[in-house]
């Protein structure tokens, strides 16, 4: 949700912090800060809006400090302002620390610091956590912290500098992700490799309840209880420019194009087509289970729960399987029911989501068989599960998730064809849908070509504040998909609903000129979506269809059509969801917003 980034070593370290906030930044932009440490002297620069406001501030000649911690805040506690911004520091100024994460009993210690004597200068739960460490502090901050954190309850990821021992930096984890990275004769500590992927790729992830302290001369970890840890150092699989906008104006934009290499990347060594076969190394260890399941969950947030609604209408139709999506916050609070043979499935592109993370340990808990669809490598989630499969479409930055609803989708359609071949499908007919998503890639480079079109669409319809998005079967989740993608980049009101249940209701929206997208491909129901798109027309709303290929009887209804190239069924998703990404995208930049940092959203959402 917030971004930290810390380094100790021998250059200057202000401009790699402030190099690696900007990259973070997409965690979260409500305010940013630094607390630089030169010799013994701690410098704390903090301010409300985005890193840029930030640098404005900064003395970048000046600042000599070879040690420092930085962080770009999301807000939970406390409005973002300059005050509650992080490093927050203690009463005598010596400790500074940055946090991602909540203090859950931050009252009850803040009633017991106050009674101390400790002023507060902040609304935060963090500042509660520094003036522990502050008050426990007794020459070694090492200790200190170590202390503090067996009495707080809540999650963390923090890195923390005390002006006494100049050239240290004390990082721990709980519940939020934290990495070292390791350089020559230099480390840094970050919340997401792409903060540090510019001076290292070798990098030492933190489990929960671990702890580092790292300095020039090296890195040592422990849990929280001070049991010396050994930790893998690991070679991150992105790459720099993966991170970079490549000469897009934006994430999302750069993000939407990518997707043709992303599903190659995905597929790769997966899709078998001279075998007939998925091989899916990730699962092969509990394959067993998988082909035996009596039941799957799937669940997840957000632009990951529609994928798996669309992974819960390929796992009956291939698999034959009874298959459930549950939003996460309610499968977490919800007493459910896991039988013997319930295999759970928690699909998350950041690995991070806080529901989701919930729900799998909750699922775990039960009995259940708890597997991962991740991007995200050795995230918290992708940590938890029994087995699990990467997306592996490489870095998503925008907050607006576009490859990563492809790739999930994507790792379903194989899931569902593994378990349906080793269940009841034919070969043939495995062949052929392994086939058919073999070509999706070349057939997305061809829905792409769809962006100036949709951009005159969105430019036509991008003042109308009130939108609907309609599909049946595998179209309905995509629906689902393109209204949250339209309103929360360019804050405009749409509603994404199975195109039948208009007419219980939302029908009575519908005005002169009103834009209604309808997903109308060619398919099973393909004459029961004209009959929806007939009811729209007769109220004047203005049809915006998504069709196959060839299908030029639908521009007799259609005031605009978006067309993609044929595909099975269960595969249609992978390619209309491009056109609606496309419209929200082109909405969202003739509105003026602010595409990659919509207002109030972060990329990945720690908090319940
Ligand atoms: O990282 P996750 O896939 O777990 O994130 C889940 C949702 O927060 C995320 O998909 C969110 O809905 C996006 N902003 C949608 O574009």
């Amino acid at each position: 949700m917030c971004g930290i980034v810390g380094y100790v070593g021998e250059r200057r370290a202000l401009p790699l912090l402030i190099e690696g906030l900007k990259r973070l930044e997409y965690r979260g932009y409500d305010s940013a800060g630094v607390a630089m440490m030169e010799d013994h002297t701690l410098q704390v620069t903090k301010s409300a809006g985005r890193v840029a406001v930030l640098e404005q501030m900064l003395d970048f000649d000046g600042s000599k400090a070879t040690t420092g911690i930085a962080h770009t805040r999301w807000a939970t506690h406390g409005a973002p302002n300059d005050a509650n911004a992080h490093p927050h520091t203690d009463a005598s100024g010596r400790i500074a620390l940055v946090h991602n994460g909540i203090i859950e009993n931050y009252t009850a210690f803040k009633k017991y610091l106050e009674q101390k004597g400790v002023v507060f200068a902040t609304e935060t739960d963090t500042e509660v956590l520094v003036q522990l460490i502050g008050c426990r502090y007794k020459g070694n901050l090492e200790k200190a912290v170590r202390e503090a954190l067996a009495e707080i309850h809540g999650t963390f990821g923090i890195a923390v500098v005390c002006s006494e021992e100049p050239g240290i930096i004390v990082a721990a984890r709980r519940g939020s992700p934290l990495l070292i990275g390791v350089g020559q004769g230099e480390y840094l500590v970050a919340s997401d490799a792409s903060a540090i992927l510019a001076h290292t790729s070798q990098v030492a992830y933190l489990s929960d309840n671990e702890m580092a302290v790292i300095s020039a001369d090296g890195l040592r970890t422990t849990t929280l209880d001070n049991i010396p840890v050994t930790k893998d150092i690991q070679e991150v699989e992105w790459t720099l420019d993966q991170i970079e906008l490549a000469g897009h104006d934006h994430f999302m934009e750069k993000e939407i194009f990518e997707q043709p290499e992303a599903m190659r990347n995905c597929m790769r060594g997966r899709v078998d087509l001279g075998e007939g076969k998925v091989h899916l190394g990730g699962i092969a260890d509990v394959a067993r289970e998988i082909t035996r399941a009596k039941r799957i969950i799937l669940t997840a947030c957000g632009t990951a729960w529609h994928a798996g609604l669309v992974g819960e209408y390929l796992f009956e139709d291939l698999g034959r399987i009874p298959t459930e999506v549950e939003y996460a916050s309610e499968f977490r609070y919800r007493n459910p029911v896991i039988e013997d043979g319930t295999v759970v499935i928690a699909i998350s592109q950041s690995g991070e989501t806080a529901d989701t993370l919930a729900a799998l340990s909750e699922a775990r808990e039960r009995g259940a068989l708890a597997l991962g669809v991740v991007n995200v490598v050795g995230s918290s989630i992708a940590r938890e599960t029994d087995a699990g499969i990467y997306l592996h479409v490489g870095p998503e930055i925008g907050v607006a998730s576009t490859k990563a609803f492809c790739g999930q989708v994507a790792v379903l359609a194989m899931m569902a064809s593994y378990m349906g071949r080793r269940r009841h499908l034919s070969q043939s007919t495995t062949q052929e849908f392994l086939e058919a998503l073999a070509r999706i890639p070349e057939q997305m480079e061809q829905a792409l070509e769809n962006s100036d079109q949709a951009k005159t669409i969105a430019e036509a319809c991008a003042q109308r504040e009130n939108w609907l998005y309609l599909g049946r079967g595998y179209q309905y989740p995509v629906a689902l998909e393109g209204a949250l993608k339209l309103k929360e980049i360019s804050y405009i009101h749409a509603e994404g609903l199975p195109a039948a249940e208009m007419k219980h209701g939302p029908i009575a929206l519908i005005n002169d000129g009103m834009p209604v997208v309808f997903i109308a491909t060619q398919g099973s129901q393909y004459e029961k979506i004209i009959s929806n798109i007939e009811q729209v027309r007769a109220r004047g709303g203005r049809v915006i269809a998504v069709a196959t290929k060839g299908d030029h009887g639908i521009t007799k209804l259609a005031t605009d059509v978006l067309y993609v190239p044929h595909t099975l069924e269960p595969l249609q998703p992978l390619l209309t969801v491009i056109p609606l990404q496309l419209i929200a995208y082109h909405a969202a930049v003739t509105r003026g917003c602010n595409v990659d940092k919509p207002r109030n959203l972060a990329k990945s959402v720690t908090v319940e």
